[in-house]
């Protein structure tokens, strides 16, 4: 049986792309079961339909608070049995009713080397800080924003004359390579978070 996963985007979807590319390799141990996200008209919802995936959107807007929307999407996935929840590029912060409700079920990925620049314009906080090395994480969800225990991390050089954008997609690539190897470990129970612990077996 494979673990059926949902996917929670905002925007053009390239990582859910990737995550589809690889759930359609046979010997995957995980599916995508649903692809939810919170902006009408979003490009990921496209990439979704394209690959016979169900969707649902709902907006955040119009929800009395962070854990009223966290709601709609927590029904959202029970409704589609959904036992794993990977976020790319889903740019809501959940209530902590969320984060402790699907603990150690819920991954993000997040383009820089956690924990350094976390939040957003993670790019050209790279830039003004001055690092020479960038990167992305794979981590598990926690309450306190870009926090979790990592899973996993790719690097790449930053080089002279870098703008955000050109650093980005230069993450942007390992990204698509790194998140599905760390769904795979987690949909196999090769890693699981326990005590606030990413824990590889
Ligand atoms: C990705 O770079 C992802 O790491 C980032 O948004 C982009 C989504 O692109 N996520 C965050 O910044 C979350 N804090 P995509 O829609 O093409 O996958």
């Amino acid at each position: 049986m494979r673990v059926k996963t949902a996917v929670l985007i905002s925007g053009r979807g390239s990582n859910l792309k990737s995550l589809i590319a690889a759930c359609a390799k046979p010997d995957f141990p995980a599916e995508i079961a649903l692809v939810f996200c919170n902006v009408e008209g979003a490009g990921g919802v496209a990439v979704a339909q394209a690959a016979g995936i169900p969707t649902k959107v709902i907006s955040h807007r119009g929800f009395g608070s962070r854990e009223d929307f966290d709601r709609a999407i927590d029904a959202a996935l029970r409704e589609a049995n959904i036992q794993l929840v990977c976020e790319a590029g889903f740019m809501r912060i959940h209530s902590d009713w969320f984060a402790r409700e699907w603990e150690g079920r819920l991954l993000n990925i997040h383009p820089s080397l956690l924990p350094a620049f976390k939040g957003i314009r993670v790019h050209q906080q790279a830039l003004d800080a001055g690092v020479k090395i960038s990167g992305c994480t794979v981590h598990f969800i926690v309450p306190e924003l870009d926090s979790g225990p990592i899973i996993a991390q790719a690097a790449v050089p930053v080089l002279p004359g870098d703008t955000a954008e050109t650093l980005a997609a230069r993450v942007l690539e390992e990204e698509h390579k790194l998140y599905p190897n760390a769904l795979k470990l987690v949909a196999e129970g090769k890693v699981k978070l326990e005590m606030g612990q990413a824990v590889f077996i």
